[in-house]
């Protein structure tokens, strides 16, 4: 079995540090630590283990990413605003072998024009936007699945 099996990676991308009293009509109340406490409460009761990184800068969710090769067996990723542009945060998902989940606390969709594309979408096993804080523990019951099915 690798040694990264049960790993999964979660990387909050920028300004989601200020959950709780960022937009909170758009993005609920929930802070990112209530989030992050929710996801490692649910994580031991699958029997996973989480390494959880917020960051405000594109090249060091570039790095995070490029260190998930072989650590980690999936990712869960809301790459916040650069899921609209960066191509670098697509490309390093793309050059690691480790299936990427893509959460948004919106719906994207529904929002202004710009947010309705994401670079990301289509290097990632799927896609999980407008449930809130609820999103990221599907994403861990999805990343849970992919892993036992793997
Ligand atoms: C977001 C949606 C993005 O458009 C936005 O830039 C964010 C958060 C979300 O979780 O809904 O910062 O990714």
């Amino acid at each position: 079995m690798a040694a990264c099996t049960g790993k999964v990676l979660v990387i909050h991308g920028p300004n989601l540090n200020l959950l709780g009293k960022r937009e909170p009509e758009i993005y609920g109340a929930t802070t990112l630590d209530d989030i992050n406490t929710l996801l490692n409460e649910r994580a031991s009761q699958l029997g996973l283990e989480l390494s959880i990184v917020q960051t405000n800068h594109e090249g060091v969710m570039v790095d995070t990413i490029q260190q998930a090769q072989d650590n980690f067996a999936c990712i869960i990723i809301n790459p916040a605003a650069f899921t609209h542009y960066s191509i670098a945060v697509r490309d390093a998902l793309a050059a690691v072998n480790v299936p990427a989940i893509e959460v948004h606390l919106s719906n994207i969709y529904r929002r202004e024009e710009f947010r309705h594309h994401s670079v990301i979408s289509p290097i990632a096993v799927g896609q999980i936007a407008g449930f809130g804080a609820n999103g990221y523990l599907l994403a861990l019951e999805a990343a849970s699945c992919l892993i036992r099915s793997a």
